[in-house]
């Protein structure tokens, strides 16, 4: 067990955690925020994905006590229900849910990405890695 302090959604939270509990346990089961679903729990959904520091992570491959220091935020840090995100307000007018089980990590992800883009780093949806791929084939 170790003493665990996370900045969840701009709140901090001291916890004591088995030190092998995942973030997204942490989260769901110690902090009860459920936003963030645990799908495959293996790294292959996304369903998890919160972000870290403004980066996409999977919150079930990474460990809460790795987490320190760092600012999280889930789906529930994004919007209210009367005020949401402009990523959340665009999934209901485009009606993106399809079950909705894995949307709160599909908007985080897609806050996250449009943010990489923003700052420059490379990604499947820019020039830049698109191009290079073009050219190795
Ligand atoms: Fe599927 Fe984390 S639960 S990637």
């Amino acid at each position: 067990m170790s003493k665990v302090s996370l900045e969840v959604n701009g709140q901090v939270h001291s916890l004591t955690l088995d030190t092998r509990t995942t973030l997204l346990d942490a989260l769901r089961e110690h902090l009860h925020l459920t936003g963030s679903k645990k799908g495959c729990d293996q790294g292959q959904c996304g369903a998890c994905t919160v972000t870290v520091d403004g980066r996409r992570v999977n919150s079930c491959l990474t460990l809460a006590v790795m987490q320190q220091g760092h600012k999280i935020t889930t789906i529930e840090g994004l919007g209210t229900p009367r005020s949401l995100h402009p990523m959340q307000a665009a999934f209901v007018k485009h009606d993106g849910f399809q079950c909705g089980f894995c949307t709160p990590g599909q908007i985080c992800s897609a806050v996250a990405m449009l943010d990489e883009i923003k700052a420059g780093i490379p990604s499947h949806a820019t020039v830049n890695l698109t191009q290079r791929e073009l050219c190795q084939r």
